[in-house]
């Protein structure tokens, strides 16, 4: 068999809550493990330390108001800024992990009333994920696991919008062969959680032999 050409690249995405962020970390630790050869890097959607990332910071916390539009195009442009990273660590052998990507983009906007194909438009041509894990949970049990209400979107009810966008967005994703989406039931505990993920995960570990895609293209 030919050795992989390149690391994989997996996004994790979810309602806030959902544990992204704590599995991501599980991940990114197993893939750095003594067993696997390949080395992992994580990244976090937004990323809040850019001169863009700091912008959308501040609006998040409710330190800014920005409109519909302008904030969505600085989450996308926030992904962009990081592209051609994203590519070289591919290129080099790492598996990258993204704690959100362009899915969550599309999800909280649209459930505003902005269109779905506008919304889609700003991403199209990144770094396309070999596999998507989406951490499922109900967002009434999202909301129990506390420390929600400090930022803006973290209301069941605009959560609730956003995961009936994340379904249609997975469907799309799986319908049109745009890379795998596996839904994982998130309301379990932790380590079995882990355990779902590294089940789907565990094939890639290894590296892919097929050139990185292109988001929607
Ligand atoms: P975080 O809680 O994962 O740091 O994400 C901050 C919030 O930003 C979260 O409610 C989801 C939202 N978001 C968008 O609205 N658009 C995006 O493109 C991304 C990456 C996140
Ligand atoms: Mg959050």
């Amino acid at each position: 068999m030919a050795s992989p050409t390149r690391g994989a690249f997996i996004v994790i995405e979810g309602l806030d809550r959902s544990g992204k962020s704590t599995q991501a970390a599980i991940l990114h630790s197993r893939l750095q493990g003594p067993e696997q050869s390949a080395k992992a890097v994580l990244l976090k959607f937004p990323d809040r330390t850019t001169a863009i990332g700091k912008m959308i910071d501040a609006y998040l916390r409710s330190q800014s108001e920005l409109d519909d539009h302008a904030i969505h195009l600085l989450f996308s442009a926030n992904r962009w800024e990081l592209a051609t990273s994203i590519c070289a660590h591919l290129a080099a052998g790492m598996t990258v992990i993204a704690d959100r990507y362009a899915f969550s983009g599309i999800a909280f906007s649209a459930r505003k009333g902005l269109s779905y194909e506008w919304c889609r438009a700003p991403d199209v041509g990144l770094p396309a994920p070999d596999l998507t894990v989406f951490l499922d949970v109900e967002p009434e049990v999202a909301r129990a696991r506390g420390g929600y209400g400090e930022e803006r979107y973290e209301q069941e009810g605009i959560q609730r919008g956003v995961r009936a966008m994340f379904e249609r967005i997975g469907e799309e994703m799986n319908r049109d062969g745009q890379g795998k989406w596996v839904v994982i039931d998130a309301s379990k505990e932790k380590d079995r959680v882990a355990r779902d993920i590294w089940h789907v995960v565990e094939s890639l570990a290894e590296g892919v032999d097929a050139p990185t895609a292109k988001l929607w293209q």
